[in-house]
C-alpha cells in the first residue's frame, strides 16, 4: 500500500488513470487543490483547500466484477468514519453520495479503466472537511459546519484510508454489506422527479435492491434503475 500527496493536481482520478501501470494495488493519491476536479455525469467538482480530495487505485482483478458494490461500499466506509467523528443523521443517497440531513458532504466518482480489457478501478472521493461556506444552490455541508469546529485533516485522511482498505478486504473475503447499507438509504420512500431515459417522471423510491440497483415506482410500474439512468430532483 502506498500513499502519494501533491500540493496541486488536475484531478486525483486523472493522475491514477495516467499512472496506474506503474503503481501498486491500493495506491492512495491525495492533493490540496484540483484544477480540473471531476464529478459524476461530467460535472465539475469544486472544492476549497481545506477538504479531502483523493483517489484509490484497485488492481485486484477479483474486485473488477463488483463495481456497483464497490461504489456504494465506498460511501458506506466514509459514512462509518463520519459517525466515529460524532456526526449523526448521516445517510447514503443512491448511488453513492453521502448526506448529512439534506445536505451533501461527500461525492464519489468510480471509473473503470480499460485499454484492451478492464485494467483497474479508480475510486475518487471528495469529502468536505473544514470548508466554512457553500454556495446555497449546492445544498452542501462540511464536517466543520456540522461539528462547529475544525478537525485534523491528515488524521481524518488516515482514518478514511484504513476504513476503505478494511472494508475492501472484508468484501474480498465474502462479507455481505447489504443489510448494513440499506439502514442508511436516504431516498427510500421519497418522491422525486427523475430523468429516466431522458423523460422527466414523478417517481416514488422503494429502496436499494440487493444488487445495488434502485427500485422505483412510476405510473404503478416498478423499475430497477442503474446509476447512469437517472438524475434526481427532490
Ligand atoms: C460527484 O458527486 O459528482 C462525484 C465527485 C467526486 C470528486 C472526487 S474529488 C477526488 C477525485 N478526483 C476527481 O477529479 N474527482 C474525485
Amino acid at each position: 500500500m502506498k500513499q502519494i500527496h501533491f500540493e496541486s493536481l488536475d484531478s486525483t482520478n486523472a493522475y491514477l488513470k495516467d499512472n496506474y501501470e506503474t503503481l501498486e494495488d491500493l495506491t492512495f493519491v491525495s492533493c490540496n487543490k484540483q484544477t480540473q476536479g471531476r464529478g459524476r455525469n461530467d460535472r465539475i467538482w469544486q472544492s476549497d483547500d481545506n477538504n479531502l480530495l483523493f483517489s484509490l487505485l484497485i488492481k485486484d482483478k477479483r474486485l473488477f466484477c463488483q463495481n456497483k458494490t464497490i461504489s456504494i461500499l465506498s460511501a458506506y466506509s466514509v459514512l462509518q468514519v463520519l459517525k466515529e467523528y460524532g456526526i449523526n443523521d448521516v445517510s447514503i443517497k443512491w448511488p453513492n453520495d453521502v448526506y448529512v440531513g439534506d445536505k451533501k458532504i461527500c461525492g464519489i466518482l468510480l471509473q473503470a479503466i480499460s485499454k484492451k480489457e478492464l485494467d483497474c478501478l479508480i475510486i475518487g472521493i471528495g469529502i468536505n472537511v473544514n470548508q466554512k461556506t457553500f454556495n446555497e444552490e449546492y445544498h452542501a455541508t462540511s464536517i466543520s459546519c456540522v461539528l462547529g469546529k475544525d478537525i485534523d485533516l491528515s488524521k481524518f485522511k488516515q482514518d478514511i484510508y484504513i476504513k476503505l482498505a478494511e472494508d475492501l478486504d472484508k468484501l474480498l473475503n465474502g462479507y455481505d454489506y447489504y443489510q448494513e447499507i440499506i439502514k442508511y438509504d436516504y431516498l427510500r420512500n421519497k418522491e422525486a422527479y427523475a430523468l429516466i431515459n431522458n423523460e422527466r417522471k414523478l417517481i416514488k423510491v422503494k429502496g436499494i435492491n440487493k444488487d445495488y440497483t434502485l427500485c422505483v415506482i412510476s405510473n404503478e410500474s416498478e423499475y430497477n434503475l442503474n446509476s447512469g439512468e437517472i438524475s434526481f430532483h427532490i
